[in-house]
């Protein structure tokens, strides 16, 4: 990969003021990209943004609840003000939760799908009317290794995270004649998030036990195949799944 893979690329990320999202705008900025921060933490939207300017690029950050809409168009408003546009999304935003089906009541259920799929869909819907001036743009939804196998402690989010990749292909077919690319990304474990804030070390290491390479990844990890997805080096594709999940999804017999 270039390193200059995205010199120049004002890229908005939601949910970048920790975990995966920060290693994104990281390795984004790394490679010549200017970020929109953006999160509902300012203090950590703050730390990005500063480790970002470290690297020698510009930061904007935006608190905002991404499951709010009104906030989604006043996000890309600014950033489109201050930065100049928005060449790349990131729908990153989210949050796991375990439970099961009877004790996921009504507010738990709307909060799931407002956060990862009202989310991802009114920034999208947000950011794509510049894209299509330009004839140029990529967008990039975070699904889930759980939006493809399922998992039996979570079916609000199996459900949130398999939406997000229904959308990736009906968008990748609606923007393709404006040359925008819409993928996504379907992590399994990382040491991010969920596992680390949910599981025991014991449990933790139990379930790196269970993948072909035998651990969960680095944020950063996950982060290649989205600075990838984000340079011109995929330009022929769009509509696809990336699923770095060392091996899990092929566990069988
Ligand atoms: N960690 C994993 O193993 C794993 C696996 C597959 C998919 N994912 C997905 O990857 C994404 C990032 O996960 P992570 O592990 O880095 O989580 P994380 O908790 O480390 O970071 C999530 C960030 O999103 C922000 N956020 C949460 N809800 C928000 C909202 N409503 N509006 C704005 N910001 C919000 C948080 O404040 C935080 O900064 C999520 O969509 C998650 O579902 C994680």
């Amino acid at each position: 990969m270039n390193e200059n893979s995205l010199d120049d690329r004002i890229a908005l990320i939601t949910g970048s003021g920790d975990g995966m999202g920060r290693a994104h705008a990281l390795l984004m900025a790394e490679r010549g990209a200017d970020i929109v921060v953006v999160d509902v933490n300012r203090r950590g939207a703050e730390e990005t943004a500063a480790a970002v300017e470290r690297l020698g690029r510009r930061a904007l950050v935006c608190e905002a609840d991404v499951a709010e809409p009104a906030r989604a168009a006043a996000v890309v408003a600014e950033a489109v003000r201050v930065m100049g546009r928005v060449d790349i999304l990131v729908n990153n935003a989210g949050f796991g939760q375990r439970a099961t089906t009877p004790e996921i009541d009504e507010a738990a259920f709307d909060r799931m799908i407002a956060v990862h799929v009202k989310g991802a869909f009114f920034f999208t819907r947000a950011a794509v009317a510049g894209m299509k001036e330009r004839r140029r743009g990529k967008i990039i939804n975070i699904s889930s290794i759980w939006g493809m196998s399922g998992a039996p402690v979570a079916p609000h989010y199996c459900a949130a995270k398999a939406a997000l990749l229904g959308l990736t292909k009906a968008w990748a077919k609606e923007f393709a004649p404006w040359n925008i690319h819409v993928n996504a990304v379907a992590p399994g474990g990382v040491r991010s998030g969920g596992p680390i804030k949910m599981d025991s070390p014991e449990i933790l290491r139990a379930k790196e036990e269970r993948v072909p390479l035998k651990r969960y990844c680095e944020p950063r990890e996950i982060s290649y195949a989205v600075a990838f997805l984000a340079s011109s080096e995929a330009d022929f594709i769009t509509g696809q799944v990336i699923s770095p999940n060392g091996g899990e999804t092929i566990v069988g017999i």
